[in-house]
């Protein structure tokens, strides 16, 4: 057994992670992003709804309904509603659930949205319960109604509020109430980008931080990252530093694959903590299946964060399964990882 397992707590927030971090809030990662629909990669159907549903807003001259994005980490979430807002021609405001602690937060915001304006609420789903009971006269009626004092001197006031469109975001579309999701018009999931939609985000972002990549470079890029532009766009920094400094500036697939492999990722573009938890399935638990809460204590790791951001991509590329009984490592895991399946039946469906 690898002593890697345990001994090697990984580093989460760094260029692998698709969670967001304050590297992919300076301003040539911000200059990456793209600022209007026609300029967006991939996504296809999300942007085919998004176009008819701004059309048709702008015929109508009414706001947007709500929206709710869904799907893990660093796929675009926040990229679009930075796009609705300026295709909108309204003003964005961006809070998060866990940051609405108290109801006057929210009511602070609300009422200063003007009519057209967009509140973009990340991780909704982590929206205290009184507070997300407060939004649901908000998104439907454009009112708020706000109790003053206790008892038999308690007084109600109900808020006039602009019509807003708000849109939401989570990686955990299973955790948000009926009465939030039902207040939601349009609900879109965003998956992982396909091979080919990376390799245009990485000629499109290399191009805008005038880097020369070949093509190969671009296609070795795209296969390490992940499906995630996020990872795209950070991984890029990485080699163009790596570049510079070791191969006199030339992108090509032997300089991004060297670069890569010093960041900890790898062909497939599996991170550090990918690996230690295909690891912990397999040479801990015979490869599952095992709750994701013992495979969260052995890693010393948070179930959430396995959840949300580990677990998403492996099943996306058919290196685990989710089991009634729990988590199972695949064959191609076991190929990956150079292990022998001893005496294993893998199930093919
Ligand atoms: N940069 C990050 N995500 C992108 C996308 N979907 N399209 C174009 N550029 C991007």
């Amino acid at each position: 057994m690898t002593n890697d397992i345990l001994t090697h707590r990984s580093d989460i927030s760094n260029a692998l992670s698709p969670t967001s971090l304050p590297v992919d809030r300076e301003l040539d990662m911000l200059s990456l992003r793209p600022g209007k629909l026609t300029e967006y990669i991939g996504q296809r159907e999300v942007v085919e709804t998004l176009n008819i549903a701004i059309e048709a807003a702008h015929l109508r001259e009414e706001p947007l309904d709500h929206i709710l994005f869904h799907g893990p980490p660093g796929l675009g979430k926040t990229t679009l509603a930075h796009i609705i807002a300026n295709e909108m021609g309204g003003q964005l405001t961006v809070t998060s659930g866990p940051a609405l602690d108290k109801r006057g937060d929210l009511l602070g915001i609300l009422t200063h949205l003007q009519a057209g304006d967009i509140l973009f609420v990340d991780e909704i789903h982590r929206i205290p319960k009184v507070v997300e009971e407060f939004l649901y006269p908000a998104m439907e009626d454009f009112a708020v109604d706000f109790v003053f004092d206790k008892g038999i001197h308690a007084r109600s006031h109900r808020f006039r509020l602009k019509r807003f469109t708000l849109v939401g975001a989570t990686t955990r579309v299973g955790l948000l109430s009926a009465p939030l999701r039902d207040r939601f018009g349009i609900f879109r999931n965003l998956d992982f980008y396909s091979k080919d939609d990376l390799v245009k985000i990485t000629e499109r972002s290399a191009s805008l931080l005038e880097m020369p990549i070949d093509p190969d470079g671009a296609a070795e890029l795209s296969m390490r990252s992940r499906g995630t532009p996020r990872i795209v766009n950070r991984l890029l920094k990485r080699v163009r530093d790596f570049a510079q400094v070791r191969a006199d500036g030339q992108i090509n697939r032997e300089t991004v694959a060297a670069a890569l492999d010093l960041e900890g990722v790898d062909s497939q573009g599996l991170t550090v903590l990918d690996r230690r938890y295909l690891r912990t399935i397999i040479e801990f638990y015979q490869g599952g299946p095992v709750g994701i809460e013992a495979v969260a204590a052995t890693l010393q790791e948070e179930t959430d964060t396995l959840v949300d951001v580990v677990e998403p991509y492996l099943l996306k590329i058919g290196m685990i399964m989710r089991t009634s009984s729990g988590r199972k490592a695949s064959e191609a895991a076991y190929r990956h990882l150079g292990i022998k399946a001893q005496g294993r039946l893998f199930d093919r469906g």
